[in-house]
Order: structure tokens, then sequence, then C-alpha cells
């Protein structure tokens, strides 16, 4: 069963993918007994993330990694993509700056609403961005 693995991945590929992936994400942070906030917090980080993978990176995948470490548990996610990656990775931080449509507030928001953030972006070869929420 998918809630008992410490780890897996889920395609990042459509709008209902990210549907599906928002729902996996409550359900992990559920089965890691987080409260309702701090669930709400990852799958809200989890949505802005997996909505950059579609429609910037062309798509992807959303790794996910159950962690228990030195008696705290967590999660995980990092979501990967082959698109065309992220010529200035202060600007794209920074609130209110958008490439297209948005509203620019989607990388910044998700590194508020969780405990470890990394990001990586090779122009021409990807992009991989990395959350952690611990318990
Ligand atoms: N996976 C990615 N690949 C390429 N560029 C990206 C990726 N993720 C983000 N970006 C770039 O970083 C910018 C900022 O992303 P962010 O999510 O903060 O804002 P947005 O998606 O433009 O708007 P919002 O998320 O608020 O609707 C994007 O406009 C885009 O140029
Ligand atoms: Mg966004």
């Amino acid at each position: 069963m998918e809630s008992e693995s410490a780890e897996g991945e889920a395609r990042v590929q459509s709008e209902h993918d990210i549907v599906l992936a928002r729902q996996l994400v409550r359900r992990l942070t559920q089965g890691l007994a987080f409260s309702l906030v701090d669930q709400t917090k990852m799958v809200t980080a989890a949505s802005e993330l997996a909505r950059n993978t579609l429609i910037y990176g062309r798509g992807g995948t959303m790794h996910w990694h159950r962690r228990s470490e030195s008696g705290r548990q967590g999660l995980t996610l990092t979501f990967l993509d082959s698109g065309p990656g992220i010529p200035n990775l202060e600007l794209a931080m920074s609130d209110g700056w958008t490439s297209g449509n948005g509203l620019g507030m989607g990388l910044s928001g998700a590194r508020r609403l969780v405990n470890e953030f990394a990001i990586e972006s090779q122009v021409g070869k990807g992009t991989r961005v990395s959350i952690t929420r611990w318990k």
C-alpha cells in the first residue's frame, strides 16, 4: 500500500495530476499526524510548486519522502522538471515577480510555508525544488 512506503513518485503532467498530487500530500501529512494547519501549509506549497512544474517546467515529477530522523518526523517533496530553467533565481524567488501571468507569489510563498527550501535550476536543463516540513 502506497501510504506504507517511505517514498514514491507522482507525475505532474496535467491539471488533474496537480489535484492528485495535492490529495497525495494531504494523505501523507495526515499519515504523519501533522496538525490540520500544517497539512494545509504543505498542501499549499506543493500545489504552487506542482503548478510551476506543469506551467513553466512543461511537466515533471513530484518525489516524496517520509522522513524520520533523530526522533522527529517530516515530509520532503522534490519537484523536478526538464524545462527551460530559471535564468535569475534571486529574481524568481522575490515576491511579486512573474515571467508569465501569475502573481509571482508561488515560490516565495512556498518557502514561507515550509521549514526547508532548496532550489536549483540550470537554463536549458531544468529545475529542482525541494521542500521539507517537520512535524
Ligand atoms: N519550474 C520552473 N521552471 C522554469 N521557470 C520557473 C519554474 N518555477 C518558477 N519559474 C519562474 O519563476 C517565476 C516565479 O515563480 P512563482 O511561482 O513565484 O510565480 P508565478 O508562477 O509567476 O505566479 P504565481 O505562482 O503567484 O501564480 C515564474 O514566473 C517563472 O518565470
Ligand atoms: Mg507559480
